[in-house]
């Protein structure tokens, strides 16, 4: 019986990590690659879906972290900082926590989603609301980083990428070969960077014969790399990835180029489409920001630009409990409530549609 190491261990020959190096883990990566057969047939190709909501702390975020903290530690790191649309900061808190190291954390006010909030703060990390936006929050922590003894744990640390690629190396360990295309959502840029990483350093390695097409997806009001410019007042649904200034913006655009790939906007009624038909047709639950790289398939496929038959893995990069309150609104944004009955099995029969028989 093999119990998942995580991700230092399990590809720990292709990390650059000195030997004697000891991993802060808590058992990130392994995630699921759900054949998604309703995605499927409505696009005539074959869709995977990576559920990295899967995670310790419910996002890919952790496999960057126990990279990024397990240099820090080795570094003799005493304090880590990040700047965070949410997910970052719940990831770093609990990685710091287990390798007793402080953590501090800014994130924009009122604009990151109560449920990695809390992670961040149960965790114990210091917690600040700066006003203004993620771009303003990693300005900051880049400069508290180089004039205080505070390690920097965001996606401009390279170690964070190192370990984030490796979310490709399961893909085509899964398929047994590369997918024709990954699709994933763009945020900050560190993730799509990140990927291509991993599909080229496999296929360099000869672990695979071919890379992916990359498409990245961003949400309309925050879509910089689509624009050619930085967006000053990001706005989206998708507050993860409410980011105008991407930190890896070069390295998004070599990806893209590279794999002959592409970066598009979708809107945040396609993203909201895409978050209800994967929780309703795949059983997969996602935060809205994941929910992009759907939205990206379903318009690319609209648009007749997936072949068919080919093979699509989309990634899906935080469970829907981090932001669950966009599951109780209908499709015009009005609240869902559910309806109450007595203790009684004929009204809750008559309520549920149920007949005799
Ligand atoms: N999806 C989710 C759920 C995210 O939290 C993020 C980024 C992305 C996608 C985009 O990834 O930045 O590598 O392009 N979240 C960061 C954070 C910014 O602070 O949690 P990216």
């Amino acid at each position: 019986r093999h119990q998942w190491q995580g991700v230092i261990e399990e590809y720990r020959p292709l990390l650059g990590l000195a030997e004697s190096t000891r991993a802060v883990t808590l058992g990130e990566g392994g995630t699921p690659l759900i054949a998604a057969e309703a995605l499927s047939q409505r696009v005539g190709a074959e869709v995977y879906v990576k559920y990295e909501g899967m995670n310790p702390t419910g996002s890919f975020k952790d496999r960057g972290m126990t990279m990024a903290i397990t240099q820090a530690r080795a570094h003799g790191a005493k304090a880590v900082i990040c700047a965070s649309t949410g997910n970052t900061s719940a990831s770093a808190a609990a990685y710091a926590t287990k390798a007793g190291m402080a953590c501090a954390v800014l994130v924009p006010a009122g604009k990151i989603a109560v449920g990695k909030m809390s992670q961040a703060i149960a965790h114990g990390a210091q917690l600040l609301e700066v006003d203004g936006n993620f771009d303003d929050c990693l300005t900051l922590c880049r400069k508290l980083s180089e004039a205080y003894p505070v390690h920097l744990v965001n996606s401009v640390n390279p170690d964070r990428i190192e370990g984030q690629k490796t979310a490709a190396f399961e893909v085509v360990d899964a398929l047994g070969r590369a997918p024709d295309f990954h699709l994933l959502p763009v945020g900050n840029a560190g993730n799509i960077t990140a990927y291509w990483k991993g599909y080229r350093e496999y296929r360099e390695a000869g672990l695979a014969e071919t890379a992916p097409q990359m498409w990245g997806f961003q949400a309309a009001g925050a879509a910089p790399l689509v624009l050619g410019h930085p967006v000053d007042d990001p706005d989206t649904v998708a507050t993860a990835i409410r980011i105008g200034n991407p930190a890896s913006w070069t390295q998004a655009e070599a990806a893209r180029d590279e794999s002959g790939g592409l970066i598009d906007a979708v809107t945040d009624e396609q993203i909201l489409a895409a978050h209800r038909l994967l929780s309703t047709t795949e059983g997969i639950f996602v935060e809205p920001g994941s929910a992009a790289s759907i939205a990206g398939l379903l318009k690319q496929a609209d648009a007749g630009r997936v072949p068919a038959g080919a093979t699509l893995v989309c990634t899906v990069t935080g469970h829907g409990l981090k932001d669950p309150q966009w599951a109780l609104r209908t499709a015009d944004g009005s609240d869902l409530t559910p309806t109450r009955v007595p203790v009684d099995a004929v009204s809750a029969a008559r309520e549920l549609g149920l007949e005799e028989g």
